[in-house]
């Protein structure tokens, strides 16, 4: 069950379009923040809002990547894999981080610290290999950087 003041900030949402389902988006985004993944319940709750089908939510989620359907960890560890990153050593970013949090892609670490996943050009390819780690991006990351990265945050 949503609470209140989620309730509210879809309420206001809606209010900057001129159909209520034209703010699933940014209402996905919101529920996303306010549980780290959209769940089914979720999924119902959002179409009862927004006045569509929970099956047009879902629709819309599985389109887009960037929203979660299953618990993801605390911080979350994207590496770019798209040619200029690849090509400069994101696979190597990407199995050493693998490695050291013991997870495969996609996957979160037991006590939900991490999750790691791989994603399509983040649009700094001058920096390549990019990561973003939640909403900062680091470029030029080595393997042992990429490590560091986490154990600050351990
Ligand atoms: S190819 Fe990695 S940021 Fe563009």
């Amino acid at each position: 069950m949503f609470p209140e003041a989620l309730k509210q900030d879809i309420r206001n949402l809606q209010g900057e379009f001129p159909e209520k389902r034209s703010a699933l988006i940014p209402a996905l985004w919101r529920v996303q923040e306010e549980f780290g993944y959209i769940s089914t319940e979720a999924c119902e709750e959002l179409a009862a809002l927004l006045d569509c089908t929970a099956a047009h939510v879902k629709e819309v989620l599985s389109f887009y990547t960037m929203f979660y359907k299953k618990p993801m960890g605390k911080h979350q560890i994207r590496v770019c894999k798209t040619l200029s990153c690849w090509l400069l050593g994101a696979e190597k970013v990407t199995e050493h981080l693998k490695q050291k949090l013991g997870v495969e892609l996609g996957e979160a670490t037991p006590e939900g610290k991490f999750s790691l996943e791989v994603v399509e050009c983040l649009g700094a390819c001058d920096q390549a290999p990019v990561v973003h780690v939640d909403k900062t991006q680091y470029g030029k990351v080595t393997p042992e950087a990429a490590e560091k990265l986490i154990q600050e945050l351990k």
